[in-house]
């Protein structure tokens, strides 16, 4: 029996730090006010020029370590992001070729917060139907330069922030890894977190330059979250016969340290069960659940042969969620 499994992880963070206090240069907020409502204390920003492209390339490496290959065994990428450097090629397309990656294929996603996990879903697939051997998942943003700094984007500029993580994913014989993942979506909410422009529809494509900033209906965005996060956990629990005390960790994409809280206490478990690094990095969309396993690796908090489950949710809207034996 073929299973895929992580082989390995890998998380890269660029070094400039924004704190709340910080935000108070561009928005009329307050540390109080953002770390109440999100438990976000600060955020990396990229300096200008970085891409996502730019950003996996250390997390990337150090997934590579992690799983001791050499990246010539790296079969197939796929990148997910929504914050791409370009309208087209996709990141992936930059991303191999500074990796040096020779013609391998590469596929860009774009789901945003669920980015990851259906990437995973992906990845389990290529990997299990044998046609591919050593996939590269890559969620990487850079949400930074879409932020809206005057006032009236204090809402949702406080909220994200830039990064990259990676993981690989490999197949062996009889040990389970990745067991099942859960993908849903539900697009009459698509305008309720979005980027409308650029978009195709009209000429140019650029009609007003508000419109490249994130609109987002929050409290409309809340409480779907809080419903379908549980919802895709009881999901994946059920479709593998997991109770859920006998999980070691849960990792939530990283939206909101609320939202996580509560979905903690709609399914009955204690806080500590669920990972946040939201802290230290804000939102980081596609790339906080890469993140936050490999960063949770790091820490000790998930080792390998633990129960993991990961659960997502974001513009679309979509949500998804994974069964993983690490
Ligand atoms: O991956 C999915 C991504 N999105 C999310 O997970 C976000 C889900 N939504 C949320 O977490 C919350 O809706 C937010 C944290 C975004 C906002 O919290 P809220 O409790 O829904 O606040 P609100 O938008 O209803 O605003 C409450 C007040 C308003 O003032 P008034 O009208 O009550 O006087 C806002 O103008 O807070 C004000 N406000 C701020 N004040 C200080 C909005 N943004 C800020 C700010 N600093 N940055």
């Amino acid at each position: 029996m073929r299973n895929a499994y992580i082989a390995g992880t890998g998380y890269y963070v660029p070094p400039k730090v924004v704190t709340n206090q910080d935000m108070m240069q561009w928005y009329d907020t307050t540390d109080e006010w953002i770390t109440e409502r999100s438990g976000i204390r600060e955020r990396r920003w990229v300096e200008a020029g970085t891409g996502p492209s730019d950003l996996a390339i250390p997390a990337f490496n150090m997934a590579l370590e992690d799983a001791g290959m050499e990246k010539d065994e790296i079969d197939f990428v796929i990148f997910a992001t929504l914050s791409p450097e370009a309208w087209f090629p996709g990141s992936g397309c930059f991303f191999q070729e500074k990796m040096n990656l020779g013609t391998i294929g590469v596929l860009d996603i774009r789901q945003q917060c669920t980015g990851f996990v259906y990437g995973l879903s992906l990845a389990k697939l290529f990997v299990e139907s044998g046609q591919y051997k050593n996939v590269a998942l890559v969620a990487a943003e850079v949400q930074s330069t879409s932020i809206d700094l005057s006032n009236e984007g204090r809402t949702v500029g406080v909220l994200f922030g830039d990064g990259a993580g990676v993981v690989i994913v490999r197949a062996r014989e009889d040990e389970p890894g990745i067991l099942s993942t859960h993908l849903h979506a539900d697009g009459r909410f698509a305008k309720e977190l979005w980027v409308p422009e650029p978009s195709s529809t009209h000429y140019p494509k650029v009609t007003d330059v508000n419109n490249l900033h994130c609109y987002m209906n929050g409290r409309e965005v809340f409480k779907h979250a809080v419903t379908r996060f549980p919802e895709v956990i009881n999901e994946a629990l059920d479709a593998n016969g997991w109770n859920k005390d006998e999980v070691d960790l849960y990792i939530p994409h990283q939206a909101n340290l609320r939202i996580s809280q509560m979905v903690a206490k709609i399914l009955g478990l204690p806080e500590e069960k669920f990972y946040h690094n939201i802290q230290k990095y804000g939102n980081t969309t596609a790339a906080s659940i890469a993140i936050a396993m490999a960063e949770a690796q790091r820490d000790g908090s998930l080792k390998k042969g633990d129960k993991l489950v990961l659960a997502a949710f974001g513009a679309g809207f979509t949500w998804a969620g994974a069964a993983i034996i690490f």
